[in-house]
């Protein structure tokens, strides 16, 4: 019987798991009773978004953004709360109380419609298939079996066939289906002269299942050697998202978990000979190249993250799987480093890594499907076992041409396609190893190459960040000089009033937040504290519910303490030189921002020659001051 709405919201939440919520969006990486990853709310670049599962939340150190599963799918879908509680209701088999559960579900309606047509179309493909009934079934059984899939195969992916006639499919879902539904599910499409025909025609259906096994849409093999294109796929749906989803994971998943590893195919054929010979842990991208939502979908599935490439052996496969890996390391970039050398001697803890990435590339150059077929699938499995990371496989297939360039000027230009793969390795031991490896493969010094890496990566700094960093540099030492300003006021034994103090500084300006917040409390509490002593006490009690001020005040009070037992003149000399510095720092810090400016000008502005020699006015006006402080 039905709940009240209270009982039923307590009811899905003790059935959410935080953590599988959160990783439907987000990589996690556990650390402790935490999970770690970088935050969905914000530009995030280190990991700061953190995940408490036994208090079932979530919260961004850096953004502040925080709340429970609930909230969480909220933000994440911009959905309304009581639409989730319905939605989230009905997976859970949950009853809603009536009072809550008028109107408002009709895509709830249309998605369960188009399911279930989807699910009567496979079936009505493979009965036509398995049981002959249409009139190409039998080119089509030919074709199967010459691409060595027999009827257990045909049974286990509930393969089938569309026949050549235009409404075969239309006329037996009509029954059941309206137009509406059946034109939104993608199975058939609106013809010239007004009626509906079939989308899919003389070819043979592979059904793709989602997450949890129902049938959402399809991908459509020619028959006949001219018939364009050589797939059809299903376009995107309310039910079928191709970017978020991937052939043959549903019958893949349990395999995945337990090998702790997923191979990345490109095609459905060889998902299909691959998990029919054994090799289960296998999935491909449908019609479409891997995108980071398919990588985020996977890394739920193994611990370690390890993912093997095993895409056409063909130059075309050499670029997927570059790019396919590229898209990888973006997904787990920040998250920790990318597994980069093999270790098996050395005992290590499997979460050490965001991530493994491996390539599987026989050198019988075969795609996975004719390789499993032709040669077998121990023999796959064997090239799996052994399959090189993806640093090794990258650089040894630059390596396999090395004969071909003898001439110093041509091994030059040769060991350039090389630089950014080691310029990417973090870890300087591991770099010099691979450093060495180049080295003496190619019969050059290593310090040369070592040198050409230094090059690469200072040109490759993107320039906004140059500037950055030297902005981030000029302001911590400008916060730095604000804070020693400020700790002024807390030295115990100073020759000075507080009024004095306040005097000196006068309206020297101070740019930080939390060190204005502090300066204009002490502005205030220098008239009615009588110490040092009861001022710092009373700054306490004043911060006591913001812990990010109150948390800077022991720094200062630290600060101080350098400051104790210095002579009047002594006194007002570092009070001076603070304010030069802080001054100065700021001149600089303003250069700095007008010349990122200037730099950010394009030339094709009109009015480009204009604002730049004011900018250049600017810059040098400022020179002058900052030299004359
Ligand atoms: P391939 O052309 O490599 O497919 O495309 P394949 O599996 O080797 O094809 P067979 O063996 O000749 O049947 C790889 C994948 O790219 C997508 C499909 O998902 C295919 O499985 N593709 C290819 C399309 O979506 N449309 C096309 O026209 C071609
Ligand atoms: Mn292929």
């Amino acid at each position: 019987m039905a709940g009240t709405w209270d009982e039923l919201i307590q009811q899905i939440k003790e059935k959410l798991d935080i953590v599988d919520v959160v990783s439907e969006q987000v990589v996690l990486k556990k650390r402790g009773n935490t999970y770690w990853g970088l935050c969905p709310f914000h530009k995030d670049k280190n990991p700061s978004f953190c995940v408490t599962p036994h208090m079932g939340i979530y919260k961004c150190f850096s953004c502040g953004e925080a709340g429970d599963a609930l909230k969480f799918i909220m933000k994440t879908r911009n959905i309304e709360f009581k639409d989730l509680i319905v939605e989230l209701a009905d997976k859970f088999g949950l009853e809603v109380p009536k009072s809550h559960n008028k109107g408002g579900t009709s895509s709830k309606e249309e998605r369960e419609q188009m399911l279930a047509a989807t699910m009567v179309a496979a079936e009505f493909y493979h009965d036509l298939l398995i049981r002959q009934k249409a009139p190409n079934a039998e080119i089509a059984l030919n074709y199967l079996t010459k691409r060595g899939i027999g009827s257990d195969i045909i049974k286990k992916f509930h393969l089938g066939i569309a026949p050549k006639t235009y409404t075969t499919l239309y006329d037996e879902l009509r029954k059941d289906f309206s137009n509406d539904i059946l034109e939104k599910a993608g199975l058939v499409l609106k013809s010239e002269k007004g009626g509906y025909i079939d989308r899919f025609r003389n070819r043979v259906i592979i059904p793709i299942q989602n997450e949890n096994g129902d049938y959402v849409a399809f991908g459509a093999r020619a028959l006949e050697k001219d018939q364009n294109p050589k797939y059809l796929n299903s376009s995107d749906s309310l039910i079928y998202n191709k970017s978020r989803l991937l052939y043959g994971l549903y019958t893949a998943k349990d395999s995945i978990r337990e090998n702790d590893a997923v191979v990345l195919m490109e095609g459905y054929f060889d998902v299909i000979s691959s998990q029919a010979h054994g090799i289960e842990n296998c999935v491909a991208s449908c019609g479409t190249s891997l995108t980071a939502e398919h990588v985020k979908l996977l890394s739920r599935y193994t611990k370690s993250r390890r993912i093997y490439l095993s895409f056409d052996t063909d130059a075309a496969g050499q670029k997927a799987t570059n790019r396919g890996a590229e898209i990888i390391k973006e997904v787990f970039k920040g998250l920790g480093d990318i597994k980069q050398f093999d270790e098996s001697y050395v005992s290590s803890d499997k979460d050490k890594y965001a991530c493994e990435i491996r390539v599987i590339a026989p050198p019988e150059g075969k795609d996975p499907d004719e390789f499993v077929r032709s040669v077998g699938a121990d023999a796959y499995k064997m090239y799996m076992e052994n399959a090189p990371l993806l640093i090794d496989f990258q650089i040894q297939s630059i390596l396999k041409d090395k004969d071909k360039y003898a001439a110093p000027q041509e091994k030059a230009q040769f060991i350039k396609q090389i630089i950014p793969i080691l310029a990417e390795v973090e870890n300087k031991i591991i770099r010099s190893g691979y450093i060495d490896i180049v080295a003496q493969t190619l019969g050059v010094d290593s310090r040369a190459i070592q040198s050409e890496i230094r090059v690469f990566e200072r040109a490759n700094l993107p320039q906004t960040e140059r500037i950055v960093k030297n902005v981030t540099k000029k302001s911590s030492v400008l916060q730095k000089a604000q804070k020693n300003l400020l700790s002024v006021f807390l030295v115990p034994d100073s020759p000075f009033t507080f009024t004095q103090i306040n005097e000196m500084i006068g309206d020297t300006q101070i740019d930080d937040e939390i060190l204005i917040n502090v300066k204009s409390t002490i502005d205030k509490l220098i008239y009615t504290v009588n110490n040092v002593k009861e001022l710092i006490e009373h700054l306490y009690t004043e911060y006591v519910d913001k812990p990010d001020i109150q948390a800077i005040l022991p720094e200062l009070i630290s600060i101080s303490e350098v400051y104790r037992g210095l002579s009047e003149e002594d006194f007002k000399n570092v009070i001076r030189e603070t304010i030069n510095k802080i001054n100065r720092c700021r001149q600089i810090k303003e250069t700095e921002h007008i010349k990122s400016l200037y730099k950010g000008i394009s030339d094709d502005d009109p009015e480009a020659l204009k604002i730049q020699i004011q900018l250049r006015d600017k810059i040098k006006k400022n020179r002058q001051k900052s030299e004359k402080i």
